[in-house]
């Protein structure tokens, strides 16, 4: 392990240095982010600079309540009806593309140049503790370096960006593992652009109507969901039912196949999307291993998720259309 003489940091020193333009690494409920002012041109640009992030593709505004999002966003009722159910009274962890205010004050990097922004109240205390104190809308993509794995501890963050953030906040390993889901309420029938910690059987339930889901790749309707992503450096199989000679074998469930890791023996997909990045980043080991193999996992509520990021993983480069 490399090792960094880095210091945890406190919320304090977090808001001093968020408050002249800098960023700062803080757990949420589903991985780490890199957190700057959503209203300051320089601390967002670092956010780009930090992970090699190119600049089309935009962050998520952290708030603490729907009323800060009001000051820079048009919410109508029946889009407030949804936030307020899945932020407030379900605590799950879903980001919202609404449209922005024509006068709002976000940064123009934050968006990207869209006229939607995305909004995300996370439902983890310390998070919610340091934009509560700093008293406005903070940006942040996760604390990783662009394509690699989305950090859930703070060992992981140290890994990836230790030596180019001056500040790190340790929240211990994040309850989901994987980001929120996305959904852009802008668009009718609403659109599902990224899955995550809040499944789709469950928006569906709610509204009473099926979703969208989005297949594009594109730089405009959703810049993150680039096929590549969720990296490790050596190559990624998914669906195997065993190993090749030389890679690491991630098992879901009982298997009478030898295994390097299992998700989750009893087949509890909240405890494998927990345990999915954290895996990969322990397996990601050149000398030991020729790449990392993943059983089939079941596309039920989070599972989808977790599908979603070992299919970026394994993608290659070279099978690119
Ligand atoms: O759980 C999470 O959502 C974490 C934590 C830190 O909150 N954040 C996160 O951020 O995953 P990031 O930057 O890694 O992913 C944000 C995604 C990107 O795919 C981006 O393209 C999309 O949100 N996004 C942001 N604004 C958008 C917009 N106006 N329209 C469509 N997609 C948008
Ligand atoms: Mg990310």
């Amino acid at each position: 392990m490399k090792e960094f003489k880095i210091m945890k940091n406190t919320i304090e020193q977090a808001i001093e240095l968020l408050r002249g333009g800098d960023i700062c690494v803080c757990p949420t409920e589903t991985v780490y982010g890199l957190f700057g002012d959503a209203k300051n041109d320089v601390a967002i640009q670092r956010i780009y600079k930090t992970k090699g992030r190119p600049s089309c593709n935009p962050l998520i505004c952290h708030v603490s309540s729907i009323s800060v999002a009001l000051d820079f966003c048009v919410i109508s009722k029946e889009q407030e009806r949804i936030i307020d159910y899945f932020w407030n009274e379900k605590n799950r962890p879903i980001t919202f593309i609404v449209n922005l205010k024509e006068n709002s004050d976000i940064s123009n990097f934050v968006t990207a140049g869209l006229k939607t922004v995305a909004i995300r109240r996370p439902n983890n205390k310390i998070a919610l503790e340091l934009i509560e104190k700093f008293n406005g809308p903070l940006a942040a993509p996760s604390a990783n370096t662009s394509t690699r794995l989305s950090p859930t501890s703070y060992d992981m963050v140290v890994l990836d960006l230790g030596d180019k953030v001056q500040c790190i906040i340790d929240g211990g390993e994040c309850r989901f593992g994987v980001e929120s889901t996305i959904l852009d309420i802008t668009r009718s029938p609403y659109v599902l652009l990224r899955p995550g910690g809040t499944s789709k059987e469950e928006i569906e339930e709610f509204l009473g109507s099926g979703l969208e889901i989005n297949r594009n790749d594109t730089c405009i309707i959703a810049p993150g969901m680039m096929k590549k992503h969720y990296s490790p450096s050596i190559p990624v199989r998914i669906n195997a039912s065993f190993p090749l000679e030389n890679e690491a074998f991630i098992a879901f469930g009982k298997t009478d196949v030898p295994y390097t890791k299992n998700l989750s023996l009893s087949g509890d997909l909240m405890e494998a999307a927990h345990n999915l990045f954290r895996f990969l980043k322990e397996l990601d080991d050149k000398q030991k291993y020729s790449g990392i193999s993943i059983m089939p996992i079941p596309m039920d509520g989070i599972g989808r998720a977790i599908n979603d990021r070992i299919s970026r993983a394994s993608y290659k480069e070279d099978k690119k259309n």
